[in-house]
């Protein structure tokens, strides 16, 4: 044992290892010498041996581990101690939101497009035809950056820069965050997400708008949603419309969610304004087309049951394990 102690390295513990225990070792002797012990005593003596080979394994076994632990870099490994938890990542609600809309709508043949969230007031405003008055644009609603950059207020200027990239038929849509200067409240967001449709063509109609946006409520909350347009107004587009869902809570007799009205206002919409047309260079005696946004928050609020929009954007684990 104190020879095992003392080996400072693998050789000589070899080297011991193979002088007590090893086939020519002082223990094989032993045993071969059982033979010549008297037959009642031969048992007690065997398995004194055996002891005798376990205990001195054990330690050469020990010695071996701690060369290696003083070989690993680092400090020594305790196996002792309790291990640690590795946490399993999952999407976030709001992206699994994105997701699932994205998906309904790859379904119907739009495919994805996306612009930058520093945008300029011409994709943000002008080509969107809004007008220099607009409140829209003012300070109070609108993120300012330097050099006349902004933050865009919604996803409609990935509208104008997928026009001007592409010629129709054009059907995109476009999720994305979107920015204004409002206080958060349990419904406001400074940050928040939109997602944009767009589907340009020639003969496209207020009826395909209203085919496409029956299809996704029902994909997306089940088929007893209706859905109903209210008229409105947008400068981007003629006819202009808001649309909402017949309430997914309740269905429609009236709750708090829906303040008792039984409809959830979820998107703007209408048919694409000729000025927008001319601003990308489509003409607009050939093309006609229909364009939306609508909030994500709001539906992942709804099909989670989510009461607050900060919720969404305060990243607390506790909230997002949840999903
Ligand atoms: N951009 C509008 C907003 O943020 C929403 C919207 C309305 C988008 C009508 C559209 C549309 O594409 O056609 O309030």
């Amino acid at each position: 044992m104190a020879e095992i102690e003392a080996a400072s390295d693998r050789n000589s513990l070899e080297r011991v290892s193979n002088a007590y225990l090893g086939r020519k070792g002082l223990l094989a002797d032993h045993y071969g010498k059982l033979g010549s012990l008297e037959p009642s005593l031969r048992p007690k003596g065997g398995a004194k041996l055996n002891e005798i080979k376990k205990l001195l394994s054990e330690l050469v076994e020990i010695r071996l581990s701690q060369f290696a632990a003083a070989a690993a870099p680092g400090p020594p490994f305790d196996f002792t101690l309790p291990g640690r938890r590795s946490y399993v990542g999952r999407r976030h609600p709001l992206l699994q939101t994105v997701d699932l809309i994205v998906s309904i709508f790859r379904g119907m043949g739009f495919s994805v497009a996306s612009g930058p969230d520093i945008e300029t007031s011409f994709y943000n405003f002008d080509a969107l035809n809004t007008p220099e008055n607009h409140p829209s644009r003012d300070l109070s609603d609108t993120f300012y950056i330097e050099n006349g950059f902004l933050l865009r207020t919604h996803t409609s200027p990935v509208q104008i820069r997928t026009m001007q990239s592409q010629s129709p038929p054009v059907r995109i849509i476009a999720p994305g965050r979107c920015y204004r200067s409002d206080a958060p409240d349990a419904s406001h967001s400074p940050v928040f997400y939109q997602c944009e449709g767009l589907y340009v063509d020639e003969h496209v109609t207020f009826g395909d708008l209203k085919g496409v946006v029956i299809s996704f409520a029902r994909q997306l909350f089940g088929s007893g949603v209706d859905v109903r347009f209210r008229p409105h107004f947008f400068p981007f587009t003629e006819p202009s419309a808001e649309y909402d869902f017949s309430c997914i809570i309740c269905g429609g007799k009236g709750c708090r969610v829906c303040k008792n009205s039984g409809w959830l206002e979820i998107s703007g919409a209408g048919m694409v304004d000729p000025e927008v047309f001319k601003a990308v260079g489509y003409d607009p005696e050939k093309y006609t087309g229909f364009a939306f946004g609508m909030g994500v928050d709001r539906i992942a609020m709804l099909r989670f049951g989510i009461g607050d929009i900060r919720h969404i954007y305060e990243n607390d684990v506790r909230f997002l394990g949840q999903f």
